[in-house]
């Protein structure tokens, strides 16, 4: 499992990012684990999670009018860059990249950034619930 423990340490207390995240991590340790084809069919769908995945958020940091909204759209721009980048050798065939990018990069990103840029977000969104219901 490259993602473990998902429940204990990744949930942020905002439904729909929780939800996100968790299909996140089901995909990338589904991923792990795949045979050349299935890798290959997968690593389309992680593209397309996180494309919608990075879309959401960003919508609801411009509804929220989240002040870090800049950096945080800007990481999810460069992430996504990469893996459109990987995405294209790994549907040529080459798996290679792809699969070090799956196994070394990914969890190490996925952890620091939803520890960070997504808890300021999330921490952000529960406020302004909270300050709805008073
Ligand atoms: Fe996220
Ligand atoms: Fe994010």
């Amino acid at each position: 499992m490259l993602i473990e423990a998902f429940e204990d340490r990744y949930l942020l207390g905002v439904a729909q990012m929780d939800d996100t995240h968790r299909e996140f991590v089901e995909l990338v340790n589904q991923l792990g684990d795949a045979t050349k084809p299935d890798f290959i069919h997968l690593f389309a769908e992680l593209l397309a999670h996180t494309k919608s995945h990075f879309e959401s958020e960003n919508a609801l940091m411009q509804e929220s009018a989240f002040p870090a909204i800049g950096e945080h759209r800007d990481e999810h721009q460069r992430v996504l860059g990469e893996l459109r980048r990987i995405n294209d050798r790994v549907q040529s065939g080459s798996t290679f990249i792809g699969r070090a990018y799956v196994t070394e990069q990914l969890p190490v990103w996925f952890q620091l950034h939803a520890l960070t840029m997504d808890s300021a977000l999330a921490a952000h969104l529960n406020k302004l619930e909270t300050q709805l219901v008073e």
